[in-house]
């Protein structure tokens, strides 16, 4: 079997966890041939490839990023990659295709599978918002570099007596700001799943100080919103791939709170260092059977599937299902967090 692989969307680590796992299986158990098409989709499109033997997975295992560059696809190149989807699997010889990506990767690995080309899917993201899988690879490391910021932010936020914002990833789905902010103790927790009123915070951070702590530190998803008139905040464009871009809330709540409390409050934005750097050993080992199932099921002839996690155990599941609807944060899992406002 000639099996194509690639990485598309926003990068996340365990990627290259999974590609060499799907090259140890295929080269080894099967004596299959792997490509690997070069910056996601755009590769694929454009012919670019490599091939992967055991030599060019050695080790990958324990490094972020992936080694075959990403993408984000434009919506009119994926109507081009579906009305050539067989020519193209004809084109470079595959008899499967392994898209490793988050929802609009998938939804693609969806559309092409439709259009006839032989794809199984695995998913990744560290928003951890894909329905049908209980978890993400990528998920694991971003929630640890989240709540290792917040330790270290807290010790010198008491030292000056200051209230830091720490804005986290998670447009839609607040799991990053929910795990990372309960496992730092975050004095507040906001989520794009809850609107928070700003008077609600401030009241916290006012009993706070007058119970004689000299800190705070509240964990903010990017996606997070003020309810309607509690505090000005505009709304971003879209981008060309349909995300909506954000003005920044972590900025504009800090403004806020300084503003209301009148001490001094700091925002810090995550952003992308939640996605570099080496995989948590949970997310190498997910990232690794997700691999090793996607090899089978292109033996097994399952495709038009993608891996997921259920419980402890990987299962295929339809790409239909995992890209109808996104995985948010429900109400008991925010009533367990203190914090949520
Ligand atoms: O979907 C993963 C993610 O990291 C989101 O948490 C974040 O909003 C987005 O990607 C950032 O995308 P980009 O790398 O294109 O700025």
């Amino acid at each position: 079997m000639r099996i194509g692989v690639l990485t598309a969307g926003g990068d996340c680590p365990g990627l290259n966890a999974v590609i060499r796992s799907v090259v140890h299986r295929a080269v080894t158990n099967y004596g299959d041939e792997v490509i690997g098409f070069e910056d996601g989709y755009a590769g694929l499109l454009e012919g670019r490839y490599r091939a992967l033997d055991l030599d060019a997975v050695s080790g990958i295992l324990a490094r972020g990023g992936t080694i075959l560059g990403s993408s984000r696809l434009q919506r009119d190149r994926l109507r081009e990659a579906c009305d050539n989807a067989q020519d193209m699997a004809r084109e470079f010889g595959i008899d499967a295709l392994i898209p490793i990506g988050g929802e609009g990767t998938l939804t693609a690995a969806r559309m092409l599978s439709d259009a006839g080309l032989p794809v199984v899917g695995v998913p990744k993201t560290i928003d951890n918002d894909i329905s049908s899988t209980d978890r993400t690879f990528g998920f694991d490391t971003a929630v640890g570099v989240a709540t290792e910021a917040m330790d270290r932010l807290k010790t010198t936020a008491e030292s000056h007596q200051r209230v830091m914002v720490v804005e986290v990833m998670g447009r839609h789905a607040g799991w990053i700001a929910l795990e990372s902010g309960m496992a730092a103790g975050a004095h507040g927790i906001c989520l794009p799943e809850r609107a928070f009123d700003p008077a609600d915070l401030v009241k916290m951070v006012e009993e706070r100080f007058a119970r004689g702590k000299r800190f705070a530190v509240l964990c903010v998803a990017e996606g997070a919103h003020p309810a309607e008139g509690s505090m000005d905040y505009g709304h971003g464009e879209i981008d060309q791939f349909g995300h909506e871009r954000f003005q920044g809330i972590g900025t504009a709540l800090a403004y806020e709170l300084e503003r209301r409390l009148g001490k001094e409050a700091k925002p810090v934005i995550l952003g992308h260092i939640q996605r570099g750097g080496t995989p948590t050993a949970y997310d190498r080992v997910l990232a690794t059977r997700f691999g090793w199932h996607a090899v089978e099921a292109a033996h097994q002839g399952e495709f038009g599937r993608m891996t997921a996690l259920r419980g402890t155990d990987v299962v295929m599941v339809p790409l239909a299902e995992a890209v109808t609807e996104l995985k948010t944060v429900p109400k008991d899992r925010m009533d367990e967090a203190e914090s949520v406002f």
